[in-house]
């Protein structure tokens, strides 16, 4: 598969395995479906709480010389309650050993730039024990992961749900340079003045809902407009035009702008359809790409209502990014 090369020298899959919300029951089975079609990116995090799960069958596919470690590209996040100097490395050490996969993780990434208290009530967290955004605390933090790159443990660092504002700052100051910034997108979420500035920063944008999310939670349906993309007119339309499906349409057009869609499937079928969208045999044409830009809406799935501080508004959280 195609790469993107890092602001580290370290390269990426154009098209990676998305693991959030995969029922457990069958993800073992799909990971091992994802690397037999050629998968070697997969996304994983801490909050997913099922990393144990994909590093299970990602050392099986090892073991049973499908795949060597260093061709595979494992991404981490750490989580808002563990968003805390002191708690980061018990953190990562639990991630690594949950993955286990040679002491080391590919990137880590601070999943959002909200932190929680680090011993919640409950879950959801309650207002009043989310501490929101903190500029010195993330720089804190960062500093911590750096120790842990130079290490060895991690091998690149990042971050997701950041705005330009505040992946600016932090990008000032880091010695080692967050890479790569994982955002929601997907053709009702275009952002290309976001998708702008990290390429002209060299940093990389991986996708989260790169399909729109079909099967998406009731927090992520917001009753007024409600996209739906793999029935789309014009996707179903260019689809046709390629002998493709809807879905590989939507993941080409990710790759064509220069991000990295990470789709989750748990169905044999339609993970060997997503590989198959970074095929760099057949691309979309110019009409194509101006014809998906006409599907924008600025429109968030993923709000981050759960993130916002006791006062905040969701709408706050995201800067000038909303
Ligand atoms: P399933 O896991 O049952 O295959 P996103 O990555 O945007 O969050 O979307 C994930 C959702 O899209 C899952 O519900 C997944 O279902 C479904 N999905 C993944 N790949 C395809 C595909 N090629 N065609 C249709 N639906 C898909």
């Amino acid at each position: 598969m195609a790469t993107f090369t890092l602001l580290d020298g370290r390269s990426m899959p154009v098209l990676g395995y998305g693991t959030w919300r995969c029922d457990a029951a069958l993800l073992h089975d799909s990971v091992i479906a994802a690397v037999k079609s050629g998968f070697r990116h997969f996304d994983c995090a801490a909050m997913y709480f099922n990393e144990g799960v994909v590093g299970k069958a990602l050392q099986l596919c090892i073991q049973d010389g499908l795949v060597k470690r260093e061709d595979l590209f494992i991404t981490s996040k750490i989580m808002p309650t563990d968003m805390h100097v002191h708690k980061l490395e018990p953190a990562l050490t639990k991630t690594l050993q949950a993955i286990g996969l040679g002491g080391y993780i590919d990137l880590y990434l601070l999943h959002w730039p909200f932190r929680f208290v680090e011993k919640p009530s409950a879950f959801p967290v309650p207002e009043a024990e989310r501490l929101g955004y903190d500029a010195a605390a993330i720089l804190d933090i960062w500093r911590e992961l750096e120790r842990f790159v130079d290490n060895g443990w991690i091998k690149s660092l990042g971050v997701s749900n950041f705005s330009r504002k505040k992946l600016g700052l932090l990008f000032a100051e880091a010695r080692h340079k967050p890479v790569n910034n994982q955002l929601e997108m997907h053709p009702a979420l275009q952002q290309q003045a976001v998708v702008d500035w990290h390429a002209e920063r060299g940093i990389v944008i991986t996708c989260y809902c790169p399909l729109g999310s079909p099967a998406r939670p009731p927090t992520f349906r917001h009753g007024d407009k409600d996209p739906s993309f793999l029935d789309h007119p014009t996707i179903l339309s260019i689809a046709q035009g390629h002998g493709k499906t809807p879905a590989q349409v939507l993941l080409k057009w990710a790759i064509a702008r220069g991000t990295v869609p990470l789709p989750k499937s748990t169905t044999a079928a339609r993970i060997v359809e997503n590989y198959g969208a970074a095929d760099p045999a057949w691309t979309l044409t110019r009409e194509e790409m101006e014809a998906m830009k006409a599907l924008d809406e600025g429109y968030r799935l993923s709000r981050g209502e759960s993130y916002a501080p006791a006062g905040m508004e969701w709408t706050q959280l995201w800067d000038e990014d909303l």
